[in-house]
């Protein structure tokens, strides 16, 4: 079976051509939001929920009809028996030739899961006890630090997959748990970036927690250079203040380069799919305790099992509702906008979730795709939002959202009343207006306060912020994901886009090297922008 961007397609061109004809159709007033919203059954028909979690899809731009076909679509592309393949350990992940194992990380799929020899659950297993005692060794102060103080903070260094949904995560259980060990994140080379991390820690206290699935990411290893310099600095040795996490085998994973401890990730998880491995699961522990952690890959699980269970479940249906919207009704972007600030990191880590799994000109099959695939993800936590970008997203052009609310804050102390509400119920309100005047708009005669309407938006609801419920929101959009790419017919766990980027990096390092080595070197790039800037660098730190 194939995508529908795929070039043999032929099997589902007729739903395709079906589902154009229906968006034509979608932009005719008679499907104008407010009158299908008109209808009272329209909320039960089109929301979904299992425990603790509930999404309302009323107000996208669907009926039945539609969504009937883009569910044919799903079934006929295989996109569900592929996830089940997947949690199996097939070979889904084409281009790479390997599995994608993220859900095995918390458990998901059959007891005896064997990659290459390898007994998936039993090695998954070994690494979370490892976690366990290390975090208990930490935390009872059996690990300390060099001068026997123990460790009250970490630094965790990683870019991308080995960096975003960890710090999502950690920010998101903040809500309900203290953490013993507080958590900073240092992604970029950026020098600035290092001066203020290491201004406010002590050295002796700290623990660095270096991240990369490859342990040859440029960006990653320049701050590791950097960061056991610094340690150096204080007569601080790698192997008391740095673990890591890394692939089994990677250039980290050597005995050559002695650290405090390493723990293993494995290549048939991909990075931006690895939080609930190891990559997420020691720096979560050493914060929150390893039961915690525990917790939140049990939320992941319930989330996979719904998934694995329902051919028609929240992520299918939100992974057919993301390809109607970006590819029917042809919009660009998607916002994604949680109404609660312990979940401001989610955007970003969608965004590489999403982005490098779909954007893509290829298909899973090798060949060119009819056109490309994905749409641009971005966002801001509620109420921000609203005073930042939300002036286009009512009057300029539309584009769908997901709004996400929290029935219960962490917060359990006494609320003042202002206006007689709660600064949690103010909240709800403005989610609640702000999804109503989206989709309803409001005829004026002054185009200026005119609201077109008829902008198209779900709303996902958890209960609240513990671990569990974090867990489900994190494996709903990973699934997501990955059903969309199987409905579309991309790899959504191959990332060859970026490369490009990285060679030419690569050209520019070259020079600068050279010029590093031996002063009398004549710069001189290729690419006359590359080459101005470059010299201006070199002058400007001459200077
Ligand atoms: O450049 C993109 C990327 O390869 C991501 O896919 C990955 O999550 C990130 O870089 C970091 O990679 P690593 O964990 O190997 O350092």
């Amino acid at each position: 079976m194939s995508g529908l961007l795929c070039k043999d397609f032929s099997d589902i061109k007729a739903i395709s051509t079906a589902l154009e004809k229906k968006a034509a159709a979608f932009d005719s007033p008679e499907y104008h939001l407010k009158l299908l919203l008109d209808d009272p059954g329209r909320f039960g028909q089109f929301s979904k929920k299992i425990d603790g979690f509930f999404m309302d899809f009323s107000r996208q731009r669907l009926d039945w009809e539609a969504l009937n076909s883009l569910y044919r679509l799903a079934e006929q592309t295989g996109a569900h028996n592929k996830f089940v393949g997947m949690t199996r350990g097939e070979t889904v992940n084409t281009t790479e030739n390997r599995a994608a194992l993220h859900t095995a990380a918390r458990g998901t799929g059959p007891c005896d899961l064997n990659i290459n020899g390898l007994d998936v659950h039993a090695a998954m297993d070994k690494v979370r006890h490892e976690i366990a005692e290390f975090c208990q060794d930490v935390h009872s102060g059996t690990v300390t630090g060099a001068d026997g103080r123990p460790f009250t903070r970490a630094v965790v260094v990683g870019i991308g997959g080995s960096y975003l949904g960890c710090e999502f995560v950690y920010h998101a259980m903040g809500a309900k748990i203290t953490p013993v060990i507080s958590l900073d994140f240092m992604p970029n080379v950026d020098i600035d970036e290092f001066y203020r991390t290491v201004a406010g820690i002590e050295p002796e206290t700290t623990l660095w927690i270096v991240i990369s699935k490859s342990f040859t990411t440029t960006e990653t290893m320049a701050n590791l250079t950097q960061v056991t310099a610094w340690l150096n600095d204080f007569g601080l040795l790698p192997e008391q203040h740095i673990v890591t996490v890394t692939a089994k085998a990677s250039p980290g994973d050597q005995a050559g380069a002695p650290v405090l401890k390493s723990f293993h990730m494995f290549d048939f998880i991909g990075g931006r799919y690895s939080v609930s491995s190891a990559v997420g699961g020691l720096p979560l522990s050493l914060a929150y305790g390893f039961d915690a952690y525990d917790c939140f890959l049990s939320g992941c699980r319930a989330m996979d099992d719904h998934v694995l269970d329902s051919k028609q479940s929240l992520a299918m249906t939100a992974a057919c509702i993301s390809v109607w919207n970006s590819l029917f009704l042809k919009y660009p972007a998607q916002g994604i906008i949680p109404y609660s600030t312990r979940l401001s990191k989610l955007p970003a880590h969608i965004q590489q979730l999403y982005m490098e799994s779909i954007g893509k000109s290829a298909g899973a099959d090798g060949s060119f795709l009819s056109g490309p695939a994905g749409a641009i993800i971005f966002g801001e936590p509620g109420t921000n939002a609203q005073h930042s970008f939300f002036q286009l997203a009512h009057q300029g052009p539309g584009f769908p959202m997901d709004f996400i609310g929290v029935i219960q804050p962490g917060f359990t102390g006494q609320q003042a009343l202002s206006k007689g509400v709660t600064n949690h119920q103010e909240l709800w309100a403005n989610l609640l207006a702000q999804t109503r005047a989206l989709a309803l708009g409001r005829d004026h005669e002054d185009p200026a306060r005119r609201f077109s309407g008829n902008r198209p938006s779900s709303l996902i609801v958890i209960d609240d912020l513990s671990p569990e419920r974090i867990g489900m929101l994190l494996a709903f959009y990973e699934a997501r994901t990955v059903l969309e790419g199987f409905i579309l017919g991309v790899n959504p766990f191959d990332q060859f886009g970026v490369e490009l980027g990285k060679t030419m990096a690569g050209d520019v390092r070259r020079q600068m090297a050279k010029k590093n080595r031996n002063s009398e070197f004549q710069l001189s790039c290729a690419d006359p922008v590359q080459d101005f800037f470059v010299k201006a660098l070199f002058k400007s730190e001459t200077q």
